[in-house]
């Protein structure tokens, strides 16, 4: 039997997986700067592996505190704030990244706000704001950043990578409603994207995390009841941590998932597949 050769898996040969790549992270803060959520964790797993990041955020100091974790780490990254609903802060955002390095390969569209609620008692103006946030924030970015990660990697490498972020409360929604069809949302923009950008070399996937520890959910306070019961909703019966959704992002955005385009990873540790107890007196129902 022959062995693989370096080829089995092109350009992995030992080196970091983004050496050389250039990555914007959207919400690449925390709502608590201290704190570590899902982009703050991802821009830093990229840069571990050899990104420089640009980390955009509505909140400089977020941002920012995110930079300085990276920096310390020994990286490479900078700090920029803009509203991603906002159409001309999405263009000038990278712009930023083309005139620092010179290219874009990765976008991590992590920013996302939460909401509560039915379609009866959600104001027009509440569910409009979700769309803004988790959806048309998704179509700038990408608007701009697809033709500078085309022009970064070219149609033969497909090292262009655009990762979004969903949430398993679209598979399984629960008294978020708006929020759950934004969810939605995005896996559809993921699939149309995939479709529309592989001929330039450009990869669309998308993550959907299960109940995260970050500040998002802790920050108006949570007990550890309310965690444990997070945890008990799992197979697994664990928590899911901010650095299990930046794990599964660096893997989408790196060569390592270069037969991947249009597909959603469910990052949950089993809670989508949770059921109601079997009941043994009806095994065979
Ligand atoms: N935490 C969870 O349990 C969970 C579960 C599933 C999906 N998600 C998704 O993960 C993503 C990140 O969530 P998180 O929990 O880390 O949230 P977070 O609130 O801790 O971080 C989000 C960051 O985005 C920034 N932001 C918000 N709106 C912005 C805008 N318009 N422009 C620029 N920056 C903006 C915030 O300032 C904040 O720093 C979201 O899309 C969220 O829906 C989270």
């Amino acid at each position: 039997m022959t062995t693989p050769t370096s080829s089995f898996v092109p350009g992995d040969e030992g080196a970091a997986l983004l050496s050389g790549k250039v990555a914007i992270v959207s919400g690449g803060g925390s709502q608590i700067d201290e704190g570590i959520g899902n982009g703050k964790a991802t821009a830093i797993l990229l840069a571990r592996e050899g990104a420089r990041v640009l980390v955009v955020d509505r909140r400089l100091a977020a941002a920012e505190a995110t930079v300085a974790a990276i920096t310390a780490d020994g990286g490479e990254a900078v700090a920029h704030e803009a509203d991603v609903t906002d159409e001309a802060a999405c263009e000038a955002m990278v712009q930023v990244a083309l005139d620092r390095w010179g290219g874009v390969s990765v976008l991590v569209n992590n920013v996302g706000i939460g909401s509560s609620g039915t379609v009866v008692d959600e104001t027009v103006d509440q569910w409009d704001r979700v769309m803004a946030v988790n959806v048309r924030s998704m179509m700038l970015t990408s608007k701009f950043s697809i033709p500078a990660i085309a022009a970064a990697e070219g149609p033969d490498d497909r090292g262009g990578a655009i990762v979004n972020i969903s949430s398993v409360s679209t598979l399984r929604p629960r008294g978020l409603t708006a929020y759950s069809t934004s969810k939605g949302a995005v896996i559809a923009l993921t699939k149309a994207m995939a479709v529309d950008h592989a001929a330039q070399g450009i990869r669309v996937n998308c993550v959907a995390p299960g109940p995260i520890y970050t500040p998002m959910v802790y920050k108006g306070g949570m007990s550890d009841a309310a965690r444990a019961q997070r945890a008990n909703a799992s197979l697994l019966q664990i928590e899911g941590s901010p650095w299990d959704v930046g794990n599964a992002v660096v893997f989408l955005a790196s060569h390592r998932a270069r037969y991947l385009t249009g597909q959603t990873l469910v990052v949950d540790g089993g809670v989508t597949l949770r059921g109601p107890s079997r009941d043994p007196g009806n095994e065979g129902q």
